[in-house]
């Protein structure tokens, strides 16, 4: 067996970032990945209407990061995507995340600036001055008529809970604007890879000192590889510590069905993203991905999203009783010193592409400034 010195499992961007980092400063790299590619769930592939689709749900690279950016720029040439989304609801479309033409148009109002937004928003809500679950977080935060129109629903339909299950985190920081701003990110940097993503992962991942291994579960051969200096595994903790012997329950998470359609039209609809919020339709939304970077084709490749509980997991479900659990986990993965937990699953918590960048380079700078201040000492 070749010699490696770093295990990655995952080739998604915490494991191809670490990966790549490694092999440059001369590391012999060993890459395992479950899927039949590379790239997690920035994965994308030309279909065959000949459009660029995302096969795990629409990319949109969003930062302020500056080392993240000047990181990425090293593998790929970007075009500025400032990305957009709307909602139909109550027949009705309206932008998405909710600013004054979402209220306007939902309610029939005219509200013509910010301080008549917050004028209509006082008149809708009770402030609440120690939220005690996510329902009354959300409630202080939009009010109880944008509440109940849009967010109850939606919240249910992505989580199958009610928002009072739910942890306050995540619902007193839901987006919502009070201007006529209908950008759905408000990073400076918006934009997408000229090549799509899985380019960028294979410039990522093309060094002599890096192999990759796919369609392999690291858990089938595990015992093969037991020599190395140090492992980065990014798939679920739970999964690591074998549920702890099924002691303990298994971390929660939302997955999704992506359900993909050929239309023999030009165009389906009129944005990328179609959200979904009410109980009228199973879906949450409807991606039309001929619209990034304008691309031409006769036909046109739409895909509906469908929350469901069994499958990949994709989406941590931030509950008070996730959190306790994957605690425990946690104290398990600290005792470990030549393994290190990193990215969404590893860490059951949701990043964007440019978190899971940081979050990995940090991780690599901080062990090979460690190493360095050894080796001096
Ligand atoms: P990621 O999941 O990508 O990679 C982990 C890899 O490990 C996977 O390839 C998996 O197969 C592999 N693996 C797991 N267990 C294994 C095992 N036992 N053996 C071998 N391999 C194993 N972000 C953003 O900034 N803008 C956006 O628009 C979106 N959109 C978006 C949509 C949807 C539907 C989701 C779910 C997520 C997003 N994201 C996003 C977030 C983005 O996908 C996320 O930041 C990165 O995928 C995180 O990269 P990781 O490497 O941590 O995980």
């Amino acid at each position: 067996m070749k010699h490696i010195d770093i295990l990655i499992i995952g080739a998604g961007i915490s494991g191809a970032v670490l990966a790549e980092r490694y092999a440059n400063i001369g590391k012999k790299v060993l890459v395992i990945e479950k899927r039949n590619h590379i790239g997690g769930n920035c994965y994308d592939y030309i279909d065959e209407n000949g459009i660029l689709v995302s096969k795990y749900g629409a990319h949109l690279f969003h930062t302020n990061d500056e080392s993240v950016w000047h990181y990425v720029n090293r593998f790929s040439d970007w075009y500025t995507w400032e990305h957009k989304e709307i909602a139909r609801i109550d027949g009705k479309t309206v932008p998405i995340p909710v600013n004054i033409t979402t209220v306007n148009k939902l309610f029939n109002l005219n509200l013509e600036d910010e301080a008549e937004m917050k004028n209509w928003l006082s008149q809708n809500r009770t402030p609440i001055v120690n939220p005690s679950n996510g329902e009354e977080a959300i409630l202080n935060r939009v009010g109880t008529v944008l509440y109940e129109k849009i967010f109850k629903n939606y919240i249910k339909k992505q989580w199958n809970k009610y928002p009072a299950e739910m942890d306050i985190t995540l619902l007193e920081k839901i987006l919502f604007r009070t201007n006529f701003d209908d950008h759905y990110f408000s990073e400076q940097c918006q934009t997408l890879p000229d090549g799509g993503y899985t380019q960028l992962f294979e410039n990522m991942l093309d060094h002599p000192n890096i192999e990759v291994l796919l369609n392999t579960d690291f858990f089938d051969v595990k015992n093969q590889y037991k020599n190395y200096e140090k492992m980065f595994y990014t798939g679920p903790i739970d999964r690591y510590f074998e549920f702890k012997n099924n002691l303990v329950e298994k971390l929660e998470y939302r997955s999704i069905n992506f359900v993909s359609e050929t239309i023999d039209a030009s165009y389906f609809q009129e944005n990328s993203v179609v959200n979904y919020p009410g109980t009228d339709v199973d879906f949450t939304r409807i991606t039309e991905y001929k619209h990034f970077g304008n691309q031409k084709s006769k036909k046109t490749t739409i895909v509906k999203e469908f929350i469901v509980d069994e499958g990949e997991p994709y989406y941590p479900v931030p509950t008070q009783k996730n959190k306790e659990i994957y605690a425990r986990y946690k104290e398990d993965a600290e005792q470990l010193t030549d393994v290190h937990f990193v990215g969404r699953l590893a860490n059951y918590k949701y990043l964007s592409m440019d978190q899971a960048f940081k979050n990995a380079l940090d991780l690599f700078d901080e062990l090979e400034n460690k190493t360095l201040l050894k080796t001096a000492v």
